[in-house]
């Protein structure tokens, strides 16, 4: 099988190994790939800018296979336009991608099918002023949500009225994200836990994946800025048989049922942000993709061969029984550069020297070719690298991870040495 894999984060380096392992995979097109993607066995990178040379490649190699990572190319309809080319693809179209793309089409679709989450207003930047009194009115602290894709910095948490007012005015008048945070949702802030719970769907057929916790915020304990994640666990120890039964019950079935009545033929991966409150579980937010990090400890969990549960699932024909993990735990712990999520530098050569079980995936580096002709790793982003362990149990896992960890080094490297601690 050949297998196209689009994106070049920690994600797309998880998937590619995971696929790579499998004897039904001859080749993987990585686009545009990294420099773990690189250094993985079948697989090869094609740093290609734009959609259509994407799928011109998929066409030209006559792809199996295609498997999008990010949000970006699904928001933008590249999984209606590989399947028009006869491609078969895992990612939703254009139309249900709009779950991720549009924060408010995602609350109106949650309403519309009685899907558990919390009260919210919308507001677009011309009802500014209404905004302003409507938070002078509420309970804090609130949560305020710019609608559109804003890699990660869309959703802030204010704890006071002056501070959602600033963040309004950022939004509505600075227009710090653009488009993104024209329109805006207030919502309620429910206090609890976060897990995140992906799920495969093909068309018809569910079949959740182990769930995870990932770790936000760049400081121990969680505090500090918002990132795109600094680690994550699988499973995620809070999320209790309590907590799945309602998730399915409120959340997922009305979530399937929603997208069969629009008649939607969603054929990918489908995430689900939840917050478990103290007796229940609210949807915070669906994604359309695999997340990241939470991927990096998922995929070494999963003991299935993934080519064909993917194939399979870009065909319509998921398998019925539960999927197979490993029975233990994975943690994965992301290295960062210096001053990220701020501003960092590049171009910082990376020493490996790992003779450790655990697994590397490259997010933010690139191979440059040394002049000895070994390519070596250099940082090309804010987060570079997660180390993932998998044990019989989360302590053993983060010993792991943490142990490799330590045949890693780049200048400035920066991590978070919480990642596990419950
Ligand atoms: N870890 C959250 C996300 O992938 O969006």
């Amino acid at each position: 099988m050949k297998v196209m894999v689009v994106g070049g984060g920690g994600r797309e380096h998880a998937l590619c190994w995971k696929l790579a392992q499998s004897r039904r995979v001859e080749k993987i097109f990585c686009t545009p790939g990294n420099g773990g993607t690189a250094g993985t066995p079948k697989c090869k990178n094609y740093p290609l800018a734009s959609l259509q040379e994407q799928v011109q490649l998929a066409v030209d190699n006559q792809i199996d296979l295609a498997v999008i990572g990010p949000e970006g190319p699904l928001v933008m309809g590249m999984a209606d336009i590989l399947r028009e080319a006869g491609i078969p693809t895992v990612g939703p179209g254009k139309s249900a991608a709009a779950l991720e793309g549009s924060k408010a089409f995602a609350k109106d679709f949650m309403i519309r099918y009685g899907v558990k989450t919390a009260d919210y207003r919308r507001f677009h930047k011309s009802e500014f002023q209404e905004a302003l009194q409507y938070i002078e009115t509420i309970k804090y602290p609130v949560v305020v949500k710019a609608d559109g894709l804003a890699a990660g910095k869309g959703v802030t948490i204010h704890k006071t009225k002056a501070e959602a007012r600033a963040q309004l005015h950022a939004l509505f008048v600075d227009e710090v994200l653009g488009e993104s945070g024209h329109t805006v949702l207030i919502e309620k802030f429910i206090q609890g836990r976060e897990v995140s719970v992906i799920v495969l769907v093909d068309g018809t057929q569910v079949l959740p994946l182990i769930s995870a916790m990932d770790y936000k915020r760049i400081g121990e304990n969680d505090t500090g800025l918002n990132t795109g994640g600094m680690g994550a666990i699988s499973p995620n120890p809070f999320y209790t048989d309590m907590y799945r039964k309602k998730f399915e019950e409120s959340i997922l079935n009305p979530t399937i049922r929603g997208l069969k009545s629009e008649n939607i033929d969603y054929r990918g991966v489908l995430y689900f942000g939840l917050m478990m409150s103290k007796e229940d579980v609210y949807l915070l937010e669906y994604n359309v993709r695999f997340g990241d990090p939470e991927t990096q400890a998922i995929i070494p969990m999963l003991e299935e061969d993934l080519a064909p549960l993917l194939y399979d699932l870009a065909l319509g024909q998921l398998h019925e029984d539960p999927l197979r993990c490993y029975d233990g735990s994975a943690c994965s712990v992301v290295v960062a550069s210096g001053g990220y999520p701020g501003e960092y530098r590049s171009g910082i050569p990376i020493q490996i020297d790992l003779p450790i079980a655990a697994s590397i995936f490259i997010a933010g580096a690139q191979e440059r070719d040394e002049e000895s002709g070994a390519g070596r790793l250099y940082t090309s982003g804010g987060r570079v690298l997660s180390v993932t362990g998998v044990d019989r149990d989360l302590t053993s896992a983060c010993r792991q991870a943490y142990t490799a960890l330590e045949n890693i080094y780049f200048e400035g490297r920066y991590y978070r040495r919480d990642i596990g601690k419950l």
